[in-house]
């Protein structure tokens, strides 16, 4: 395994100076990205140094490294896990062959497809989040946000390797088409439902990186047990990279619940908003509303796309390989919700097309756990109030109950109904103003604004008065 080259201008661990070709075309695409990023990239801060840690290896101790950075300088580079010597697929029609380490013709269509979806959240969330830099509860906040937008960059880089390596000139015209969608953009969106939608303050930032960050973590880790095993590999390490999302997201919408709790204790009251907080039915609505956004991403129940990506060996379970069954699921049911009529019920349908449900099954409970730690919060505060995941027929677009209204906890309603409740349920034009006119940004160094609670700890070991980004 070759170790991450830092003196070539794309650090890479692929041995990417004895490719001339890719080299090329990487290096043709580097000045393209460049100039996405200072298009669409975090708005303002570009040329001050910021705490970010920086990949030095791909071992899983010890693979970052922390320092000053200005943004563009990032070393965004190409970083695979280490190869599994004799690795084999392990699932669908070709279990126990050798993993691939180039396309198979058969699948090219269909693999360019999977990456490229991959790829295209990448930039998108680096998009939604372009503005929040002006409003920062924090310097340590700050810091976390432009950590996980030049990890987004990095992941980009990542699905552009493998499009520039293995697919030709169809790749390379894809790798461009990665930066010319745009979040949100009409003529030109980007591909998934979730990745269109605004991120216009912190506290959807925070639940973006709990809901929709999962969502790729779920994502990666069944590409992760691809039978083409560039793919395995490069999935594997975003992995590792994933993790901090996802605790951005888990620790700040805690530490808003915390806030939350103390001033109920405080001021012995639940009107938290006439102090300044967000109070926790609020709360829940912007999990009704993240959640249910992210769930859709999983897609239908029941899905032929699904099972014809397993069986080819392209995208396994979760997990796949610490399962004991006979990764094939020719014959094997799986428990999937659907309707009956106007009720929601549970029926057995054949494995293979179930694998979205499953996936989504894996989701909820990861999510499940995480809301639960918040509730811990709430109780250790002696407060009587649990915060819930909504039921996962609530407010879908794609699928089995996309033509339906359903309650959070799990009622098939009617739409008149709806119309009365809705706002109890979801954010209204109210409650994102208010939540909006709280974004005003905190840039002293070890000070927060007055809706969070401090980080239990800071980055890498760091004061609590630490300078997280330099301003002067
Ligand atoms: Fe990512
Ligand atoms: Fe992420």
């Amino acid at each position: 395994m070759a170790p991450i080259d830092y003196i070539e201008r794309i650090p890479n661990n692929v041995d990417l100076s004895e490719n001339r070709r890719l080299l090329r075309a990487l290096e043709d695409w580097q000045p393209k990205f460049l100039e996405w990023w200072h298009d669409m990239g975090p708005e303002g801060f570009q040329s001050r140094d910021v705490y970010l840690r920086t990949a030095v290896s791909v071992d899983a101790k010890g693979w970052a490294q922390f320092g000053y950075v200005k943004m563009p300088e990032y070393r965004w580079g190409i970083f695979l896990a280490e190869p599994e010597g004799d690795r084999r697929i392990n699932f669908g029609d070709h279990q126990g062959q050798p993993a691939w380490q180039e396309v198979p013709g058969e699948y090219r269509g269909t693999l360019r497809r999977l990456i490229v979806t991959q790829g295209d959240t990448e930039p998108a969330s680096v998009e939604q989040q372009r503005h929040l830099g002006r409003t920062c509860p924090s310097l340590y906040d700050l810091r976390n946000l432009f950590q996980v937008n030049v990890e987004e960059g990095r992941h980009l880089w990542a699905m552009v390797y493998l499009l520039d390596a293995h697919f030709g000139r169809d790749g390379r015209e894809e790798s461009e088409a990665l930066l010319q969608r745009r979040s949100g953009d009409h003529d030109k969106p980007r591909i998934l439902g979730a990745f269109n939608e605004k991120t216009p303050h912190w506290l959807s930032f925070f639940m973006f990186c709990f809901f929709t960050d999962r969502d790729g973590k779920y994502q990666l880790a069944s590409l992760a047990e691809s039978g083409f095993d560039p793919l395995s590999r490069t999935c594997r390490f975003m992995l590792t990279e994933e993790a901090h999302h996802m605790f951005v997201g888990e620790s700040g919408v805690g530490r808003i619940v915390q806030r939350a709790c103390e001033l109920m204790r405080e001021h012995r009251t639940d009107d938290v908003r006439k102090h300044g907080g967000i109070d926790l039915p609020t709360m829940q609505k912007y999990i009704n509303f993240h959640c249910s956004v992210s769930l859709d991403l999983f897609g239908s129940e029941v899905s032929t796309n699904a099972a014809n990506f397993y069986t080819a060996g392209l995208k396994g379970r979760f997990e796949e390989t610490k399962k004991t069954d006979d990764h094939r699921l020719k014959d094997g049911t799986y428990p999937v919700i659907g309707l009956d009529g106007e009720t929601i019920v549970t029926r057995r349908e054949p494995a293979l097309v179930s694998l979205n449900e499953r996936l989504r099954d894996d989701y909820v409970a990861d999510c499940q756990r995480g809301v639960s730690r918040w509730n811990e919060i709430i109780k250790s505060h002696g407060i009587d109030f649990t915060l819930t995941l909504p039921h996962r027929a609530f407010r879908r677009a794609i699928g089995a109950f996309a033509d339906v209204r359903v309650s959070p906890d799990g009622r098939v309603i009617s739409q008149a109904e709806w119309d009365a409740r809705h706002r109890d349920w979801l954010p209204t034009e109210e409650d994102e103003a208010y939540v909006g006119s709280l974004m005003k940004p905190v840039t002293e160094r070890g000070k927060m604004a007055a809706w969070i609670a401090p980080p239990a700890r800071g980055v890498n070991g760091q004061a609590e008065d630490f300078e997280y980004v330099r301003l002067t």
